[in-house]
């Protein structure tokens, strides 16, 4: 019996599809996505998920008191018997109920190296806006543990992106989202595989790479991708997805 795994998303869910494509290219995993959760009933990702034959559930928040968010998003998580949870462009503050309840069992990706740019408020393109008001010369995608605070819980991987003279927000995003799309896949598969087995994760790095957690070390983008990670991990193979 593999791990089920729910991704709660606002938006497109490229990165549920990226999820999903790597997952569809692994042998056996002891892990499936089981449930895309939405606080946006028109959001891509829910079709993302149904189009997978995956239970995909709106779940509204805007306008409800936090109990009653937390309560339903607890139902809908131990009805499903989810073991971890992968935040993926969900824009909401996950009650405390729930976070106390997946502590060290639910994570999150940031478009940014944090501590820097996160926060209420700090969600997709004004992020970017954010890195390059700045002046920021690197940032790149981080993945972290969800506690009771936006961006705020221990960090477990981070990939360095170059921002580049010229730079607009979307040029910048879309920089950054390639990344995402490489890193988150691997982290969940990382954690699903350790929680399947009863074990705690491993803080995570990506093969072939000189990354290292909290590192500021700049890596070019193009050259890790197409030298070392995609290469040795056979990352182009699962690219076959949809994904903006
Ligand atoms: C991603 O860039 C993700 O890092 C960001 O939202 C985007 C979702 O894209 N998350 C945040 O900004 C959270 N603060 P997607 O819907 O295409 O996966």
């Amino acid at each position: 019996m593999s791990l089920p795994v729910a991704v709660f998303a606002s938006g497109s869910g490229s990165n549920l599809q990226a999820i999903l494509d790597y997952h569809a290219g692994l042998d056996a995993p002891p892990w499936r996505v089981e449930l895309v959760v939405s606080d946006q009933e028109d959001a891509k990702v829910l079709q993302r998920g149904r189009h997978a034959a995956i239970r995909a559930r709106f779940l509204p928040a805007a306008g409800r008191s936090s109990g009653d968010v937390a309560g339903e998003t607890l139902d809908l998580l131990r009805s499903s018997e989810i073991g971890f949870v992968a935040l993926a462009g969900y824009l909401r503050l996950i009650p405390a109920p729930v976070v106390a309840a997946f502590r060290e069992r639910m994570v999150n990706i940031h478009p940014a190296l944090l501590p820097a740019f996160g926060g209420k408020g700090m969600y997709g393109m004004r992020v970017h806006e954010a890195v390059l008001a700045a002046g920021a010369t690197v940032t790149g995608p981080t993945v972290h543990f969800v506690d009771e605070e936006y961006d705020r819980g221990p960090i477990i991987a981070q990939w360095p992106v170059p921002v580049r003279a010229g730079d607009d927000p979307h040029t910048l995003a879309t920089r950054v989202l390639r990344v995402e799309h490489l890193l988150y896949p691997r982290v969940v598969d990382q954690f699903g595989r350790a929680l399947a087995r009863g074990c705690r994760p491993a803080p995570f790095s990506p093969p072939g790479t000189a990354f290292l957690a909290h590192s500021r070390a700049t890596v070019d983008l193009e050259r890790a991708i197409s030298a070392g990670f995609a290469a040795r991990t056979g990352a182009a193979a699962h690219g076959n997805g949809e994904r903006t």
